[in-house]
């Protein structure tokens, strides 16, 4: 998983951009691919990706990270902030190794979302933003996927999208996150 990778410090005229926090080389060459995407002088069009790789990093967004990325694209920091607060995406507090995120939108909620968030609520033993005491899991309640003939959905992750989530395709989910 992400969350175990080694947090290498390099030490690179890249790096230049703060000194209380560093991000892996792997990573700020990935922010650079990202970079490379947009015309010159358009830097701070990464930031989302960036904050995501950064997060991929770390498992989740310490204000130093969001800081990093707003050195790395030249941005004010709070420009940065903005746009970690804004999208539920980010994590701005440690998330368990699997973060599993029911949308709880309308549509969803007309097909059984918060018959499938409590059946995950009792499984886990947790409520929505919290953790389970091994770190394994986070639920979080989220907002339309754009997946909303597929209720009631959720994310694993950010990115793995589970459709239909009935009890018993919770079940093997959870089954499944090891
Ligand atoms: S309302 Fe849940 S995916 Fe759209």
């Amino acid at each position: 998983m992400a969350h175990n990778m080694t947090h290498a410090s390099v030490n690179c005229p890249k790096e230049n951009f703060g000194d209380r926090f560093h991000l892996s080389e792997a990573t700020l060459q990935k922010f650079d691919r990202e970079i490379a995407k947009y015309p010159a002088g358009q830097r701070r069009s990464a930031v989302m990706a960036c904050l995501a790789l950064a997060q991929e990093e770390i498992g989740w967004l310490p204000p130093e990270a969001i800081e990093a990325v707003a050195g790395y694209l030249r941005i004010p920091p709070i420009a940065a902030f903005e746009v970690a607060t804004f999208y539920n995406l980010y994590d701005l507090k440690p998330v368990g190794k699997y973060k599993l995120t029911v949308c709880t939108n309308l549509p969803c909620a007309l097909s059984g979302a918060y018959h499938a968030a409590e059946y995950v609520k009792q499984k886990l033993g947790i409520g929505f933003n919290e953790t389970t005491p091994d770190g394994k899991f986070t639920l979080v309640e989220g907002e339309c996927m754009g997946a909303c003939g597929d209720a009631p959905v959720m994310l694993v992750n950010n990115r793995h999208m589970c459709s239909y989530m009935t009890p018993e395709k919770i079940d093997q989910l959870l089954e499944g996150c090891e």
